[in-house]
């Protein structure tokens, strides 16, 4: 969230016109070459790894699903596969050719959301079409089969994905915490592009100013992994002190820094240049969320153990005033003044359905806001009541600050700087068997660009929701992985 506001803020400004000049030297295809007939997007794709990997899928006795192969052999099927020789177990080059030619009527070489053989039998609360005949053969967009066909697809890439990358300037981050994905949502179609999988218990996200690079603290092997964007493959595990938590970037981008949990507190700092970790900042408590005001000047960690925020100057990497809470530090959102500086930071705490308020050059709070009672009565199923509200950020044309409710299963929404309630959004509700309705108990909070849409994690409906910032209407709700929780906004080019 406030990670959503720092970062899109950076984006924003100068890194937006790095990227601009990066882009003029790249050689994207234009997006004329989208509509490339049909032998090129053959081309695009790779036979072998359709052979070796996609087609013994189709073979393969999936647990609690027939076959695919047993029904699509029939010669009335719209997908058709090659009978397999008598005696056989597998199709022989000329069967996987044919099978291949078959394959490509239904896949978009580059986009696995618009391709048939993916959507047509996965399940349709995971964006997937509402009806087949052979049933829900994927349960979700991360079923390992079915990342293996998506990622063959996606692979098209030289054709295909750079079109499409092209074409479409913005990609919404959700990391899935209890899994080792990361979807990645088009604002566009609101549909997930891309699946980053090989990170388990994954936590922040950040992005290099070119977009080049994402990074992610892995809670699972203490590192920070540094991912190249377009192929999602792990460039690098840079080791940190211990278990991480939340991470951010400075404004130029030539650091990373990642907050660690446990005690005393620190924030590693990564180089990313030399890709290692060149010094640990002392801080009070350990680190559960780490920011970096909007201006680039200063990291602000927050601790659940010392109810405190630290101010670091970055200049001199030292802590150089800390807020003392009665309650435990949770995220945090940051308001600048005219020329860019800091003027209020938002904080959430533990057991407060609201935030505080600390006026920067004060340097203490100046006053709480509690969200309204209504509406009510979610969070105490999910066991969540201890966490009313989780998720703050201030909308990339500072004019509005959003808070999520677990109390409400809601996100509201707040004029800026006048702090004026301006509405909420309901979000989806949990339909537990045989018990009364529950919350998505929400996470984190991201928008477009143009602040016209906001993007909340779900973490309790697998989804992230997708919701018009001036109506206040859910336009559409996006099936993702296990319990995603840090979302972030990168602008392509
Ligand atoms: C129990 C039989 C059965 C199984 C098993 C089955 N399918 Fe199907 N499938 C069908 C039938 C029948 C249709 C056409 C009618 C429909 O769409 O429901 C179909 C349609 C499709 C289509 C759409 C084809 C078109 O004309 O647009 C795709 C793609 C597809 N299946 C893929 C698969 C994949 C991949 C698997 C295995 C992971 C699979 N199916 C397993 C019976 C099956």
């Amino acid at each position: 969230m406030l990670l959503g506001v720092a970062v899109c803020g950076l984006f924003l400004g100068v890194a937006a016109k790095a990227q601009q000049a990066a882009v003029a030297a790249s050689s994207e295809a234009p997006p004329a070459a989208r509509t490339a007939s049909h032998s090129a997007a053959t081309d695009a794709l790779d036979f072998e790894v359709f052979k070796m990997k996609v087609e013994p899928i189709f073979l393969k006795q999936r647990p609690g699903h027939a076959r695919c192969y047993g029904c699509h052999i029939l010669p009335n099927r719209g997908f058709h596969l090659e009978p397999l020789s008598p005696g056989t177990a597998a199709w022989n080059d000329d069967q996987s050719q044919l099978n291949f030619q078959h394959v490509l009527q239904h896949v978009v070489p580059g986009d696995p959301a618009s391709s048939r053989l993916l959507l047509h039998p996965l399940a349709p609360e995971a964006g997937g079409d509402s009806f087949h005949s052979g049933g829900r053969q994927f349960a979700s967009q991360n079923d390992p089969d079915w990342l293996v066909i998506a990622a063959w697809v996606r692979s098209a890439r030289t054709e295909a994905v750079s079109e499409s990358s092209a074409t479409g300037k913005v990609r919404i981050y959700v990391t899935n915490s209890a899994s080792d994905t990361i979807d990645v949502i088009d604002p566009a179609t609101n549909k997930v592009v891309q699946v980053i999988n090989g990170i388990e218990l994954p936590h922040g996200i950040v992005f290099s100013p070119d977009g080049a690079r994402i990074y992610v603290s892995n809670e699972f092997e203490s590192v920070l992994d540094v991912v190249d964007r377009q192929s999602g493959e792990i460039l690098q595990k840079v080791s940190l002190s211990a278990r991480p938590n939340n991470l951010t970037i400075t404004k130029d981008g030539s650091r990373v820094l990642v907050g660690i949990r446990t005690e005393p507190g620190i924030i590693d700092v990564i180089d990313t240049t030399s890709l290692t970790r060149v010094k640990s900042i002392p801080v009070d408590g350990g680190v559960h969320n780490v920011f970096v005001t909007p201006d680039g000047r200063y990291a602000v960690s927050g601790s659940i153990e010392k109810k405190t925020a630290t101010i670091v100057d970055l200049n001199t990497d030292k802590a150089i005033w800390v807020v003392k809470f009665d309650r435990a530090v949770r995220p945090m959102a940051f308001e600048t003044n005219r020329d860019g500086s800091t003027s209020r930071i938002f904080v959430q705490l533990s057991g407060f359905n609201g935030f505080a308020v600390v006026d920067f050059a004060k340097r203490a709070e100046v006053a709480r806001i509690k969200l309204p009672d209504k509406p009510s009565g979610f969070g105490i199923f999910e066991g969540r009541t201890g966490v009313p509200s989780h998720g703050i950020a201030t909308a990339p044309d500072g004019k509005s600050l959003w808070i999520n409710s677990t109390l409400a299963n809601a996100v509201f929404k707040y004029s800026l700087p006048d702090l004026e309630l301006m509405g909420y959004a309901a979000l989806p509700e949990v339909q537990p068997l045989g018990r009364p309705p529950s919350g998505s108990v929400p996470e984190w909070i991201t928008f477009t660009p143009d602040s016209k849409v906001v993007y909340v994690s779900n973490s309790g409906a697998e989804s992230v929701s997708a919701i018009d910032a001036n109506t206040l209407k859910q336009i559409a709700v996006i099936p993702v992985g296990e319990v995603p929780k840090r979302i972030n906004t990168l602008i392509l080019h």
